[in-house]
């Protein structure tokens, strides 16, 4: 993902490869609001390339789940919130995390007196302009859409998690997620130095495009914009079959002609994330854009790959148990002495 340019932008990331370099303490933290019982493909993209970023630095990893911010935005109870947040849990544990190195919480649970001072200071700082700005609320938003931001920003702070870093406030984090989350880390970048705290640096991947077409992106709460993480088979074979958008010409003769086009193909895109094998690529966009390679051969290489992937994650989320989200999300120190 990185080498193919879907993690495409960043922010100091350079500083974290130095600390990795001079053998200095960072962690990684990310986060998921759920809105849907499952995730979808496009979700998983950030937390595939976060499991690699714990695996190559072996660093701790504190995983978000923003329970009250989908209540505060979405037509939710707080109980229907939670449970959403706690059957997410389990697809993202299904992604592979090291549990001695990784503390996935939701914040209704979770808030504590460390992370809710975190939170007042952030508050104290940003007026209500600024914030306005950065997110673009109304006057009629309830007040807890305004307040919401720091509580995202609070978690790129140490300081937040008293049990893994002890009561150090000067060790960053490398916040990998996607474009669209970037206004929290401004706000949080600006704040930092006003608190003492280390500024988070990031990482950010574009979008895994829905079916439609290379210029959306997919939207859980519409099952024919995406692949679900919890589809069959069958039900991902047809998704891809009827709906991914084609590059490709009107008929067989006039595709042979004039060749297909990648840079739109959906069946290609998906194949762009998520096959491994370089040259394999190269020779598919290759015979494609030369029109030797048929529409439907390209959607039918698109299954096979995302079927791949989905059936390893559905393999390790039958094993996932209550049990698993209880010691995931138990207050405790992780591997690692600061
Ligand atoms: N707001 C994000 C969402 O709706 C969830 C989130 C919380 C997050 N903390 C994060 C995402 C940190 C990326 C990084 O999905």
């Amino acid at each position: 993902m990185l080498r193919r340019g879907m993690f495409f932008a960043h922010r100091d990331f350079s500083a974290i490869l130095d600390r990795k370099e001079q053998g200095k303490p960072f962690f990684l933290y990310t986060g998921r609001g759920a809105s849907s019982g499952s995730l979808h493909l496009g979700h998983l993209v950030p937390f595939m390339f976060t499991k690699w970023l714990q695996e190559v630095f072996d660093v701790p990893l504190i995983i978000q789940m923003t329970d009250d911010e989908k209540f505060l935005w979405k037509d939710l109870k707080v109980d229907e919130a939670k449970k959403m947040a706690k059957e997410n849990m389990k697809d993202i544990i299904s992604v592979g995390f090291d549990p001695e190195k990784t503390f996935i919480f939701n914040n209704l649970d979770y808030m504590c007196p460390p992370f809710y001072e975190n939170v007042v200071k952030i508050w104290k700082i940003v007026n209500a302009n600024q914030a306005r700005s950065i997110f673009g609320f109304s006057p009629e938003d309830c007040i807890g859409k305004g307040a919401f931001p720091a509580i995202q920003a609070a978690p790129s702070f140490a300081s937040s998690f008293p049990h893994i870093f002890g009561k150090r406030n000067d060790i960053p984090c490398l916040i990998p997620c996607a474009i669209d989350q970037d206004p929290y880390f401004r706000m949080t970048r600006d704040v930092a130095p006003r608190l003492k705290a280390a500024k988070p640096c990031l990482i950010f991947s574009s979008f895994l495009p829905a079916l439609q077409g290379a210029q959306t992106k997919m939207n859980a709460s519409e099952p024919n914009t995406c692949i679900y993480l919890s589809d069959t088979p069958k039900q991902i074979k047809n998704k891809i079959n009827k709906y991914a958008f084609s590059g490709g010409q009107q008929t067989v003769e006039e595709h042979r002609a004039k060749g297909g086009n990648c840079d739109v193909d959906i069946s290609y895109q998906f194949l762009k994330f998520f096959l491994e094998d370089d040259e394999k690529l190269a020779e598919i966009r290759e015979k494609y854009t030369k029109g030797e390679l048929l529409s439907g051969e390209l959607k039918a290489l698109a299954t096979v790959e995302v079927n791949r992937v989905v059936g390893e994650m559905q393999e390790r989320r039958k094993k996932v148990t209550d049990e698993d989200v209880e010691l995931f999300s138990k207050v405790r120190p992780l591997a690692f002495k600061f």
